[in-house]
């Protein structure tokens, strides 16, 4: 099993829209997918319930269980995510997705928390590779700069920008993720999400 978790310490970045469209995106594909909503918000939970039957299934998994029978199991996390709670989050991940929402204010914060992945065992051992999303800004802006200068001082890819659009917002009213949409609705957002798909599938 492939775990990816999606981690930020600012609240709003990103975190649960991005999991329920990776887990989207996974399940839609055909593979077994399961989430674990460490969050007490349980933005994630939320939405798998309001998943309707004829969608592709995504499981929950309970707190404590943290394996299972699943290709995929992707991980929606809390704001302040850090110290021990982060530590064992990271034993389980092999895949680490960090949404950063275009901000000096997350810019800020995300400073710390990827300072903090950096000194961690399973990073430094290359056990686990992080990877880095735009949330609600697209490329070739101000934001999309401000980020990619944020980013010089640390080595990790930019997997995607992902535009703010309506789309994701109306979606999740369904339960559903991009993938789960008519591709004509989604055209566009599909097209931002290649490089982030290829990435999950790499070693
Ligand atoms: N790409 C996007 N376009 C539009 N709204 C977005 C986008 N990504 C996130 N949002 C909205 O931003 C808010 C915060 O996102 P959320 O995924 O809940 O963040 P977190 O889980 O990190 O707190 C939510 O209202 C969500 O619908
Ligand atoms: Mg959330």
């Amino acid at each position: 099993m492939k775990t990816i978790l999606v981690a930020n310490p600012k609240g709003g970045s990103g975190k649960s829209t991005l999991s329920t469209n990776i887990a989207g995106y996974l399940a839609q594909r055909g593979d077994s997918v399961a989430m674990l909503d460490l969050d007490r918000q349980q933005s994630s939970a939320l939405w798998l319930g309001m998943r309707g039957i004829q969608l592709p299934l995504i499981d929950l998994l309970g707190n404590k269980k943290s394996d299972g029978d699943y290709d995929w199991l992707v991980i929606d996390s809390p704001a302040g995510l850090h110290g021990k709670n982060l530590a064992h989050a990271l034993k389980l991940a092999s895949k680490i997705i960090v949404p950063i929402a275009p901000s000096l204010f997350d810019l800020d914060a995300s400073r710390t928390f990827l300072e903090e992945l950096a000194h961690e065992k399973s990073v430094r051992k290359n056990q686990c590779h992080i990877g880095i999303i735009g949330m609600r800004m697209s490329p070739r802006t101000k934001a999309a700069q401000a980020l990619e200068h944020f980013l010089t001082s640390f080595d990790l890819p930019i997997l995607a920008y992902l535009r703010e659009t309506q789309v994701y917002v109306n979606a999740a009213f369904e339960g559903k993720s991009l993938f789960d949409l008519p591709h004509s609705l989604a055209e566009r957002e599909l097209e931002q999400w290649g490089f982030l798909q290829d990435w999950l599938d790499q070693k």
